[in-house]
């Protein structure tokens, strides 16, 4: 097996915050000293992933280039670029990375997720016995939050039943974050999934996929977890801890 490849995903529309968004990519807005989309990059980076895929659409890709280039200056050695045709989902984004996968397990990020840590200790997990998905979940305690969010159900015995996407009656108190570890299998799961009520291809209908068969691992954030993207107020909140605190520490 080679080493797990990162897939940075950075499409979609970005309603949420409009009209900021109408005249630019989410991710190249700024959290405080940078375009969204580094935070996301360097995240990827200290895990120790050295070739990424980028996936973006709408008007602005061509920034993306522009700013991140062959990514050796934020410390890539090789930065690919993918195009979605209209936002059809977060796995439909996925899937455009599988020839870029060639078979070799991959840590997808949701490029408007902003962490305290470093995601390191759960890439390290995964790549130790790559089979299976694992992803990162956040322990938040106000269920208003939760319902913007993917929520885990728990068996008994503490394994993930399921994910509860945007839960009117959240079944736990841990988010699912934009943080995803996949066995190569991942591009036939993506492959099989039907679009949902808002028409895309979801991420959490995979990572539904490997629970039902008991291989969907977890680990739980220390720390702050924000997802920028989720409304204005999250936006700010995002980058007042980053000028307060940083991101992606050690
Ligand atoms: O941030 C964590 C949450 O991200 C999880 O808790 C949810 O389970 C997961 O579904 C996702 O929810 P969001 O509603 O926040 O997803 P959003 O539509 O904002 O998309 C997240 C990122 O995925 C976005 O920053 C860019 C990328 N994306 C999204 C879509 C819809 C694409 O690349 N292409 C797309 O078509």
């Amino acid at each position: 097996m080679g080493p797990v490849r990162g897939v940075v995903l950075a499409g979609g529309t970005a309603t949420r915050l409009y009209p900021l968004t109408r005249i630019t990519n989410k991710h190249l807005l700024p959290i405080y000293d940078r375009p969204m989309i580094q935070w996301a990059i360097e995240a990827v980076v200290k895990t120790g992933i050295t070739e990424v895929m980028l996936v973006t659409g709408g008007t602005h890709a061509g920034e993306f280039l522009r700013l991140l280039g062959d990514g050796h200056d934020v410390g890539l050695e090789r930065l690919t670029y993918a195009y979605q045709d209209g936002p059809g989902g977060v796995a439909q984004a996925l899937a455009l990375a599988e020839r870029f996968a060639r078979d070799e397990p991959v840590l997808v990020m949701l490029a408007d997720n902003i962490i305290e840590r470093t995601v390191a200790p759960t890439v390290g997990a995964f790549s130790a016995d790559p089979s299976g998905a694992r992803i990162v979940l956040s322990e938040i305690t106000e269920p208003e939050h939760l319902r913007h969010l993917g929520v885990a159900q728990f068996h008994a015995d503490g394994r993930v039943a399921r994910i509860i996407e945007k839960p009117e009656d959240p079944p736990s108190r841990f988010a699912v974050t934009g943080v995803y570890c996949y066995d190569a299998s991942v591009f036939s799961v993506v492959a099989g999934l039907k679009p949902s009520n808002r028409n895309e291809l979801e991420i959490a209908d995979v990572n539904n996929h490997y629970a039902q068969r008991g291989e969907l691992a977890f680990d739980v954030l220390e720390g702050f977890w924000g997802d920028a993207g989720e409304s204005i107020d999250a936006y700010y909140a995002v980058n007042d801890f980053v000028r307060e605190h940083g991101a992606n520490k050690g």
